[in-house]
């Protein structure tokens, strides 16, 4: 008898064949897919995004893939965390049908020669500290959703630039697939679940959770309509204090392209930043 704490094995397509194999024997039912790309080191976050897949699709595939091409050879590549059996179970339990977890050869065969690259949204904030990042990102974006051939794929809010830049690659390469957008989900103090969190020491962890408070004072303020140079001065400030050791960045920025204001805020409006503690580096962002 099966205990409570067992659940149903996942099936899982180690090659982009076995992977169009299901997936095709799903669309021939009639079946809708979702789809919801991630790195691993699961948590309750991805786990939102399965569900969100879940209701509105037949069917939810995730996909386990750590991508080199996203990550600078000064950082975390070797040590981001790597976790497939528990993975496996988690993905399970929120309801995923099929776990898409290929080796690097799977996606990179030798003489892969292809880069794609987002213009103009990749640019600036996050594109301007981690240049690499948003290629490497949009190539095996691209090619995942055109191996699973979904008809919706979920991204978080939490990686927001991310997501206006992977709405921007479907829209330009004309790919038929609905990109839905998933809510951040938090720890009680605020702090976006993110799998480098797992980095944090105790101490480094009471302070994590002060970026989104910072935060949440900037949209305030925000909404208020002070000037967005003051505020942004202003939480980088906060946020040093908190106990940060440095922050890259606090921007206020339109919601759709992630344009500047001048002055105050005159529409929908995001405020993004990112910020170090020892050798982690957070981003986190809210609505105004
Ligand atoms: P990863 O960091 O594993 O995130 C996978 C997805 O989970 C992304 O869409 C991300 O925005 C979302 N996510 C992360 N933390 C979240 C949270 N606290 N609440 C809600 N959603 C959250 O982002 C990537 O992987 C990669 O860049 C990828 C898109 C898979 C391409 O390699």
């Amino acid at each position: 008898m099966s205990s409570l704490a067992e659940t149903s094995p996942l099936a899982v397509a180690r090659t982009v064949q076995a992977l169009r194999e299901t997936v095709q024997g799903w669309r021939k039912a009639g079946e809708r897919v979702g789809f919801v790309p991630t790195m691993g080191a699961l948590h309750e976050g991805h786990l939102s995004l399965v569900r969100l897949a879940r209701e509105q699709a037949d069917r939810v595939v995730a996909s386990v893939f750590v991508n080199p091409k996203q990550f600078a050879p000064t950082e975390d590549l070797d040590r981001y965390p790597r976790q497939e059996a528990e993975d496996a179970r988690l993905l399970a339990s929120a309801g995923c049908d099929l776990l898409f977890a290929p080796g690097p050869e799977a996606i990179y065969p030798p003489g892969f020669s292809t880069a794609i690259t987002v213009a103009g949204v990749s640019d600036d904030l996050e594109g301007a500290f981690r240049p690499q990042m948003f290629g490497g990102v949009a190539t095996v974006v691209a090619k995942l959703l055109i191996q699973a051939a979904p008809d919706v794929a979920v991204f978080g809010e939490k990686d927001y630039q991310q997501l206006l830049v992977i709405k921007r690659l479907v829209a330009d390469l004309d790919l038929p697939v609905r990109i839905v957008p998933g809510p951040t989900v938090r720890e009680d103090d605020g702090l976006a679940l993110s799998s480098r969190n797992a980095y944090l020491t105790p101490e480094q962890r009471m302070i994590a959770g002060r970026l989104n408070l910072a935060l949440a004072d900037a949209a305030r303020r925000a909404r208020k309509g002070e000037p967005v140079a003051v505020i942004e001065k202003d939480t980088v400030a906060e946020i040093g204090e908190a106990g940060f050791d440095s922050v890259d960045y606090v921007a206020i920025r339109d919601a759709e392209d992630l344009a500047p204001f001048v002055g105050a805020v005159n529409g929908p409006a995001r405020v993004l930043a990112a910020a170090r503690i020892g050798a982690t580096r957070l981003i986190d962002n809210l609505p105004i």
